[in-house]
C-alpha cells in the first residue's frame, strides 16, 4: 500500500493546478481570468508568459490543437519536414493561383506553427519596421524602438557542434539574454562551403543576413518553439497561468452595445461542437489564432463586411471589411540542381536505416546531420534599378535597403521530389516583398468548416518578373567555377536558353506560397479608413480585445514571418500592460 502513495501522488499532481496544462475544461480552477488568450501558438505563448509575470494577473490560454509534449518529429530540426499533414497540422487547403490548390499547413498544437515551422531566424529589415511606424503613425514600431524586443525574445546560443563561429555572425546585433534560442547551423556540409566561397567569389556575400549563414530557432541541436521556451519549466507551474488543449474557440461574445461594444466573453467546444461552453474575460481578451483562424472567428463573431456576414447568416456586430483581406505570403519556385555528392538530405529521407542510426545519435548527443534545419543558407537581392517592370509597376519592397528577392539554400530536393538516381541542391527563389495580396473567407457559418483561404499568388506582374529574374539570377551563380565537379547541371527543364515566356509558364505552374501568411486583420493608423487593428492593436470601434499574431502586419516584413510575430508579440505585452497599469 504505501508504495502507490508516491505513484498516486506523481499522477495527480498535474490535475492539482501544479502542471497548469489541462486537457479537459471541467478541470479548470476558474471560470474566469484577467485574460483570456485565444491560441496558444507562436504570439498567444508569448502574451501568457509576460502578462503572468505579474503574480496577480490570471491568464487563461485557449488551444484548439493538442500537446506538443514527446513529439519527436517536432523537436529533431531535420524531421520537420514529416509534419505537415500529421496530427498536429490543421490541414488547410489553399487556392495558390488561379484554380490551382495545395496543401497549406498550420499548426495544431500548443506552440501552434513555431512548432511546425522551418526555423529559420530573419527579423525583417530597418525599413520594414520603419514603415510600420509610418503606415500607424506609432513610432513604436520604428526599427530603433522594436530592438529592444528583440533582445528580449533573442537567446544566441552555440551551434550543437560548439564550433568557432567566429566569422559567421556579428555578435553586436544579437541578443543573448531573451527566452527564445537561435543558432548557427550544428553539422557542416560540402554544400555550404561550396556556396560561401562561390558566394565571396561574386563578391556578394556579407556577413550577418544580407547573403550568408543561416540563423535558425534551434538551441542544443533541438527546435526552440513558444511551447518549449515561453511555456518552458520555469514558466509553466506559474499558479496564475492555465492552458486548456482541445478547446476549439468558435465565437467571441459582446455586450451587443451599438455605442460601446465590448468583448468580454469566449465560446468554446471542447467536442467539435456538440456542447459549447464560455469563459468570461475581466480585463481584455487576446485573439492570437494566427492569419488563418483570428480572421476566421472575427468573420463568426460579427466582426467584418456586414453584407457578406449576413449573406452567411452571421449576425454582423461591426463593419470591418478588412478583416481577412490583403492576405500576403511569399511565393517561391523550387529550383533544385543535380549534385555530385551523397551530403545531402535527401539521402537521408530516403534510407530508413540511416536515419535511425542518425537518430540515435541525435538523441544521445545532440550532435550530427538531424540538429539543422532545411534551409542553410541564404541570399538577399533586389532587381536592378533600371529594371523594365518599374516602367508599370511600383516597387512593393519597403525601401532601397530591403530585399525583394530572397534565394534559399537547401541541402537537398526540398519540396520537389526527391528521385531515385540523384543528389540535389536547391537554392530556390523566393519573393519576400510581393505586391499580389489574397483574402480569407468564410465558406459557410459553421465555425468548425475550414474558410476559403486564397493565396492569389502573381496577381501582380511584378511577382512574376521577380521570380523569372531570381531563376534566372541562381542558373548564372550556380555555373560559378567554384561548382565545378560538384554541380552538374539543373533539375528542372529551364536553363539560359530557355525564352521568358517558357519560363513564366514554368514559374506559374510550379509556384507555392511558403507558409508565411499574414495581414489579414492589419493595423492602421488610429483615423484611416481600412485596417482592423489600431496601433496599440485594439480592435477598431470595440473594447476588450486586442489581436496579437501574423495577422496584424499591414504589409508582410521581407522575411520568415516568425521573428517579426514575436516581436510584435513582445510589443504587445507591454502595451496590454501599459493599459492596465501592471508593472512587474
Ligand atoms: C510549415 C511551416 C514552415 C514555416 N517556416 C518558417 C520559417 O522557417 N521561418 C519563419 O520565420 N517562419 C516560418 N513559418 C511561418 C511562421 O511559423 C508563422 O508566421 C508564425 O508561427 C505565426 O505565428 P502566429 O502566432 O501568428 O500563429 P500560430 O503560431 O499558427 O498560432 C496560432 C494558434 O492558434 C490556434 N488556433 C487557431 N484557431 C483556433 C481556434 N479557433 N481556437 C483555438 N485555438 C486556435 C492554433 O492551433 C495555433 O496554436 C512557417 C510556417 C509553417 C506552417
Ligand atoms: C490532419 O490530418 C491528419 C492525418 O489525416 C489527422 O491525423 C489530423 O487529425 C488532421 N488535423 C486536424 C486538425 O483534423
Ligand atoms: C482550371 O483553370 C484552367 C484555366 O482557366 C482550366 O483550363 C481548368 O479546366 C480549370 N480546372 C478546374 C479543375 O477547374
Ligand atoms: C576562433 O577563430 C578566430 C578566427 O579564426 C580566432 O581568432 C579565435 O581565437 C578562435 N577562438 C577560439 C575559442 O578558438
Ligand atoms: C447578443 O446577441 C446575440 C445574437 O443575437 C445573442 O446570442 C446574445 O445573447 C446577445 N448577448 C447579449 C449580452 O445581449
Ligand atoms: C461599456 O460597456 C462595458 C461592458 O458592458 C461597461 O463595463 C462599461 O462601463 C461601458 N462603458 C461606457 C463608457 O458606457
Ligand atoms: C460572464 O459575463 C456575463 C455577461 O457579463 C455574465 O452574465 C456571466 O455571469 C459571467 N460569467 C461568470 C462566470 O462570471
Ligand atoms: C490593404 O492594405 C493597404 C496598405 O498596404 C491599404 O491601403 C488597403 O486599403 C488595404 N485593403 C483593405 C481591403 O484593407
Ligand atoms: C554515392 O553513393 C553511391 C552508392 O553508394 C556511390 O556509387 C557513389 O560513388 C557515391 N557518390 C559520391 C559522390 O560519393
Ligand atoms: C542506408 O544506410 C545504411 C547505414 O548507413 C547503409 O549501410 C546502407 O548501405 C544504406 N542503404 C542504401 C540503399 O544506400
Ligand atoms: C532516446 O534515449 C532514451 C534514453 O536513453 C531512450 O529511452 C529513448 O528510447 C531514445 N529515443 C530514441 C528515439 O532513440
Ligand atoms: C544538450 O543535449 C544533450 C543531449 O541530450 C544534453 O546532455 C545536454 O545537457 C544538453 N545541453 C543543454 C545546455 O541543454
Ligand atoms: C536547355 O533546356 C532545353 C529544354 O529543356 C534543352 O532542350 C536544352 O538542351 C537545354 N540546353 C542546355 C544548354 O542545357
Amino acid at each position: 500500500m504505501r508504495s502507490l502513495l508516491p505513484w498516486i501522488t506523481l499522477c495527480l499532481l498535474p490535475t492539482l493546478g501544479f502542471g497548469a496544462i489541462y486537457e479537459d475544461a471541467s478541470q479548470l480552477p476558474h471560470n474566469e481570468y484577467d485574460f483570456v488568450v485565444i491560441g496558444g501558438g507562436t504570439a498567444g505563448n508569448v502574451i501568457a508568459n509576460r502578462l503572468t509575470e505579474i503574480p496577480d494577473v490570471s491568464v487563461l490560454v485557449l488551444e484548439a490543437g493538442v500537446s506538443n509534449e514527446g513529439i519527436l518529429t517536432i523537436e529533431v530540426p531535420a524531421f520537420g519536414y514529416m509534419l505537415p499533414g500529421t496530427q498536429v497540422d490543421w490541414n488547410y487547403t489553399v487556392t495558390v493561383i488561379g484554380n490551382r490548390t495545395s496543401p497549406y499547413a498550420r499548426g495544431f498544437v500548443l506552440g501552434g506553427s513555431s512548432c511546425l515551422n522551418g526555423m529559420v531566424y530573419t527579423r525583417g529589415s530597418a525599413e520594414d519596421w520603419d514603415r510600420y511606424a509610418e503606415i500607424t503613425g506609432d513610432q513604436g514600431w520604428s526599427w530603433d524602438s522594436i530592438q529592444h524586443y528583440i533582445r528580449k525574445n533573442e537567446r544566441f546560443s552555440p551551434p550543437a557542434d560548439h564550433h568557432n563561429t567566429s566569422g559567421e555572425f556579428d555578435p553586436s546585433v544579437h541578443g543573448f539574454h531573451g527566452i527564445h534560442g537561435v543558432s548557427l547551423n550544428g553539422f557542416r556540409h560540402e554544400m555550404e562551403d561550396f556556396a560561401i566561397n562561390a558566394s565571396k567569389e561574386e563578391g556578394s556575400f556579407v556577413l550577418d543576413y544580407n547573403a550568408g549563414w543561416g540563423q535558425s530557432t534551434i538551441a542544443n541541436g533541438t527546435r526552440s518553439s513558444s511551447s518549449t521556451t515561453y511555456l518552458g519549466p520555469q514558466f509553466i507551474n506559474r499558479p496564475n497561468l492555465d492552458v486548456l488543449l482541445h478547446a476549439h474557440v468558435t465565437r467571441i461574445i459582446s455586450n451587443n452595445s451599438t455605442d460601446n461594444l465590448t468583448f468580454h466573453s469566449v465560446e468554446f467546444s471542447q467536442d467539435a461542437g456538440e456542447s459549447f461552453l464560455t469563459v468570461n474575460a475581466t480585463k481584455e481578451i487576446v485573439l492570437s489564432g494566427g492569419t488563418i483562424g483570428t480572421a476566421q472567428i472575427l468573420m463568426n463573431s460579427g466582426v467584418g463586411d456586414t453584407d457578406a456576414l449576413s449573406q452567411l447568416g452571421i449576425e454582423p456586430l461591426l463593419h470591418l471589411p478588412s478583416v481577412g483581406q490583403n492576405l500576403t505570403d511569399q511565393p517561391i519556385v523550387v529550383y533544385p540542381f543535380i549534385a555530385n555528392t551523397n551530403d545531402t538530405d535527401d539521402i537521408i529521407h530516403a534510407n530508413d536505416t540511416l536515419r535511425e542510426e542518425l537518430l540515435h545519435q541525435w538523441n544521445e548527443t545532440h550532435t550530427g546531420p538531424l540538429v539543422d534545419p532545411d534551409i542553410l543558407l541564404f541570399g538577399w537581392f533586389r532587381l536592378p534599378d533600371n529594371s523594365s517592370i518599374y516602367e508599370t509597376q511600383k516597387d512593393p519592397s519597403a525601401g532601397p535597403n530591403t530585399a525583394q528577392i530572397e534565394w534559399v539554400f537547401v541541402n537537398g530536393a526540398f519540396v520537389a521530389p526527391p528521385d531515385d538516381v540523384h543528389n540535389f541542391i536547391s537554392v530556390s527563389p523566393q519573393i519576400v516583398s510581393p505586391a499580389s495580396r489574397g483574402s480569407i473567407t468564410l465558406n459557410t457559418s459553421n465555425p468548425f468548416d475550414h474558410p476559403i483561404i486564397d493565396l492569389n499568388l502573381l496577381s501582380s506582374d511584378f511577382d512574376l518578373f521577380a521570380l523569372r529574374q531570381g531563376l534566372r539570377d541562381v542558373e548564372r551563380f550556380m555555373k560559378s567555377p567554384i561548382f565545378d565537379g560538384f554541380i552538374q547541371g539543373p533539375g528542372i527543364p529551364i536553363n539560359s536558353t530557355t525564352p521568358d515566356d517558357q519560363v513564366d509558364d514554368y514559374i506559374r505552374s510550379t509556384t507555392l506560397g511558403t507558409f508565411h501568411v499574414a495581414g489579414t486583420a492589419a493595423m492602421s493608423a488610429k483615423d484611416a479608413d481600412w485596417g482592423v487593428l489600431n496601433p496599440d492593436l485594439k480592435l477598431k470601434g470595440a473594447e476588450g480585445i486586442r489581436v496579437v499574431d501574423a495577422s496584424i502586419f499591414p504589409v508582410i516584413p521581407a522575411a520568415h514571418t516568425q521573428a517579426p510575430t514575436y516581436i510584435v508579440a513582445e510589443r504587445a505585452a507591454d502595451l496590454i500592460k501599459a493599459t492596465w497599469n501592471l508593472a512587474v
